[in-house]
């Protein structure tokens, strides 16, 4: 077996949590030791956004067509906007003398392990270089600087992964969380480009190594010891209909010879625990350049969403639950079906993907109209149904619920304190309408390459971004859920080896408001930069 696939199956088994015992991680957290959430570096010269806050017309409903949304010019306003409606600030919250922010993504922990970068060439509202987003300030900070050289015009977003931040609180279990966090990211870059009536191609082929030479990661002196980020992903942000074809190559020896300024500032945490399992499924998770097979989901055609609100609304409403109200009233079906049919390939969110889907659901419906409470599976693939089967517990009938969607009735009950447990004991997935288990084809795709752990992690976090969205269209809420206890998912549902392995959790209900918390505006604090 190649040694980094055996390197990361021993990272997902040490870092399953366990009834008796959860994943190790540190055994005491002062807060006061939180590591910042904003990363910044000095030394560079500073891009102040336009102001944020825009509302666009396009309703939420809208998206599920982008191609019939006319395109925003590309211009400095509107690339604010789009990194502002990615992974800008959503709000302030307050508990007495504690204040944090939230963000249009959403992050375990509200860590906030990702950071964002744009690469721009050949854009006169912009000079081309390389330029971090700080979501705080809604500013950008030129790490490096282009010569004018290269005229073909592209802009690019990357994203990379402060490991160290989501570490400091979850210890080893962390790793899982990044990549969670990455594919939320991605799914909020997704719809914020959308409103703008542009498009995102992640671009599969490129290696970390090329990724971190283009974002300035792999620039050690740069950045503290412990505090490095790890390349994730490059996508491309299709803005016109005229796209010239990328040379990646001219583009690395750009950056490679270029002016680069400034150094990450310390993130001010003391490294009292260490985690060195982080480090080394990083290493045996590394992705090679690739030439990736293209794939096309079958497009398939939602249920109208009832949403009336505007997507820029949407966007910067969406928020975890922390409460759910356990008397809702049961969730309208054609809600529960438009969510379902929401996270099928072919649904528009998933335009950047194109790889053939590799998660499926497995849900516990305790309150949706005319279903029994029980257990139910979203198949997303249509090939996957003699998988799922033969690795499932014989007992379930897979009954098919619905001419128009996947979707399997599997097992009738009760199923609300078993969700609970399941899920680290967490109320939030039994008062729910529903809570669900996001269940990979596991072995099969860590025998192709073992990097695909992360990608499957993507795949599921690019799921709840949807979910999160979808549920905030139809007036109730979602929440991630990555605390659950993964081999007693695996017994319920009858897994018995590493075919299948479940790797996030989400849940979806009426939100219970905390009175207790205070809510600001997101930027609020800086109003005077933009006087
Ligand atoms: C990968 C992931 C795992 C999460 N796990 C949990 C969880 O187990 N329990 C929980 O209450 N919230 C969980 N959350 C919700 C986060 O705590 C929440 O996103 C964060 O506090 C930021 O708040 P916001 O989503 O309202 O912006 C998770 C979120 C993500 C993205």
């Amino acid at each position: 077996m190649n040694p980094n696939t055996s390197t990361i199956q021993n990272y997902h088994k040490r870092t399953k949590h366990h009834l008796q015992r959860y994943a190790k991680g540190p055994e005491t957290i002062d807060w006061d030791d939180q590591p910042d959430p904003f990363r910044r570096f000095s030394g560079c010269e500073m891009l102040t956004l336009p102001a944020p806050g825009r509302d666009l017309q396009p309703l939420f409903s809208d998206l599920d067509n982008p191609q019939a949304i006319p395109m925003q010019p590309l211009d400095l306003n509107n690339v604010g906007l789009m990194l502002e409606l990615a992974f800008g600030l959503s709000a302030w919250k307050q508990f007495g003398p504690n204040r944090w922010a939230l963000r249009c993504n959403p992050s375990s922990g509200n860590l906030h392990p990702t950071e964002a970068y744009l690469v721009s060439t050949g854009n006169d509202f912009i000079k081309s270089g390389v330029y971090h987003y700080v979501s705080h300030d809604h500013s950008l900070e030129q790490r490096c600087r282009f010569d004018e050289t290269l005229t073909d015009a592209a802009l690019l977003i990357g994203l990379s992964s402060i490991h160290w931040r989501e570490a400091w609180k979850y210890g080893e279990r962390a790793y899982r969380y990044c990549q969670h966090d990455t594919g939320h990211a991605l799914g909020a870059l997704r719809y914020a480009a959308a409103t703008l009536g542009w498009s995102v191609q992640l671009l599969p082929g490129w290696s970390d190594a090329d990724i971190s030479l283009l974002l300035g990661l792999d620039r050690k002196d740069d950045f503290k010891a412990l505090e490095h980020e790890s390349p994730d992903m490059i996508c491309r942000i299709i803005a016109h209909n005229h796209i010239t074809p990328l040379n990646a190559d001219v583009l690395l020896a750009t950056a490679q010879s270029a002016a680069w300024f400034g150094k990450a500032d310390s993130l001010r945490a003391y490294h009292l625990y260490k985690w060195p399992v982080i480090d080394e499924v990083a290493d045996a998770a590394h992705k090679p350049r690739t030439e990736e097979p293209v794939w096309q989901a079958p497009q398939h055609v939602l249920p109208a969403s009832s949403c009336i609100q505007s997507a820029t609304a949407i966007i910067r409403q969406r928020r975890s639950a922390q409460q759910f109200d356990g008397k809702m009233p049961p969730l309208p079906l054609s809600d529960f079906y438009r969510m379902l049919a929401a996270v099928l390939p072919g649904a528009a969110a998933f335009d950047p993907w194109q790889w053939p889907p590799k998660i499926h659901l497995f849900i516990f419906v305790h309150r949706v109209e005319g279903l029994t409470s029980g257990l139910y599976a979203l198949l997303r693939d249509n090939t996957a149904l003699e998988k799922c089967q033969a690795a499932t517990l014989d007992k379930f009938d897979w009954q098919k619920q619905s001419d128009n969607l996947p979707f399997y009735h599997l097992y009738t009950g009760d199923l609300k304190q078993l969700a609970k447990t399941l899920s680290c004991h967490q109320p939030i997935a039994s008062d729910s309408a529903f809570s669900l288990a996001m269940v990979a084809e596991f072995s099969e795709s860590l025998a192709l390459s073992p990097w695909l752990y992360r990608r499957l992690f993507w795949e599921c976090g690019l799921i709840g971004q949807v979910l999160y969205l979808e549920a905030e269209a139809s007036g109730i809420r979602g929440t991630g859920i990555g605390c659950y206890f993964d081999d007693s998912v695996h017994e319920i549902l009858g897994i018995k080896d590493d075919t299948l392995q479940s790797l996030y959790h989400f849940t979806v209900g009426k939100p219970l408001e905390d009175k207790r918390l205070q809510t600001f505006p997101a930027y609020g604090h800086l109003q005077s930069a933009w006087l």
